[in-house]
């Protein structure tokens, strides 16, 4: 059995009576676990919605119970912690994470940064040793997959494509995943979401094939 953790992050929902205003990274998310759950009976799968309940922002008093070793934590350092303990809680018994994440401003969400300023935690999710030199951050997790699935407004932001440069959706989570433990990374995403076309319903239409290959190729 496999635990599967479904984090959605797009602030827009899945029940609007116009279907153009449905999210659309939700829907792929909802593709993959619906397909997943059809082969893998067995498997759990722990949900949040983080555009319909935002995580908290981090704050200088998180930084320092952060920074304060877990034994001499007062107790309002420890009640600081809870929402990042619970997050990590999660994550740390998954063995797929699925994110899906619209573009916004060329990047993430903000709720989905909060949810990873939560999570990313000294002695949690990394360890800091200066005797590893300049690089001295390492994970402590390993062996999670991560399946990223995007949808955005505009295209080209793949590899080669026109807007690469402009592309710190993918990258950046990818950047971050090292430190959920995941060392396998998938990305899945749709484009031309503005332009309301025939390209935009193509690549609505190829995302959703390359998410059913994948959770072929996964099961
Ligand atoms: C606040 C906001 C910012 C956006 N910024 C970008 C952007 O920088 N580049 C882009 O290609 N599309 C952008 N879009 C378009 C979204 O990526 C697109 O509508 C996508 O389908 C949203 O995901 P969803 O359908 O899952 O809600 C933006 C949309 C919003 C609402």
């Amino acid at each position: 059995m496999k635990n599967i953790l479904h984090i959605d992050s797009s602030v827009r929902r899945t029940d609007n009576s116009t279907a153009s205003y449905n999210s659309i990274s939700k829907s792929f998310g909802r593709c993959f676990i619906d397909a997943w759950l059809s082969k893998n009976h067995q498997d759990k799968v722990v949900y949040r919605d983080l555009g319909l309940n935002p995580p908290t922002f981090i704050s200088q008093d998180w930084i320092a119970a952060a920074f304060t070793p877990e034994q001499k934590r007062s107790e309002s350092q420890q009640f600081a912690l809870v929402e990042s303990d619970t997050y990590f809680d999660e994550m740390a018994k998954a063995d797929v994470i699925v994110i899906t994440a619209p573009m916004y401003n060329y990047g993430m969400p903000a709720v989905l940064k909060a949810w990873f300023d939560q999570m990313l935690r000294v002695n949690k999710t990394f360890t800091f040793d200066l005797a590893r030199g300049d690089f001295p951050i390492e994970p402590i997790l390993s062996g999670k997959t991560l399946v990223l699935l995007t949808s955005s407004g505009e295209f080209g932001f793949g590899v080669g494509g026109v807007r690469e440069q402009m592309n710190h959706l993918g990258p950046h989570i990818k950047e971050l995943a090292k430190y959920l433990g995941v060392d396998t990374f998938y990305e899945i995403g749709s484009e031309y979401q503005e332009f309301a076309d025939d390209r935009h319903a193509s690549s609505v239409k190829k995302a959703k094939q390359d998410i059913a290959a994948l959770v072929n190729r996964l099961s």
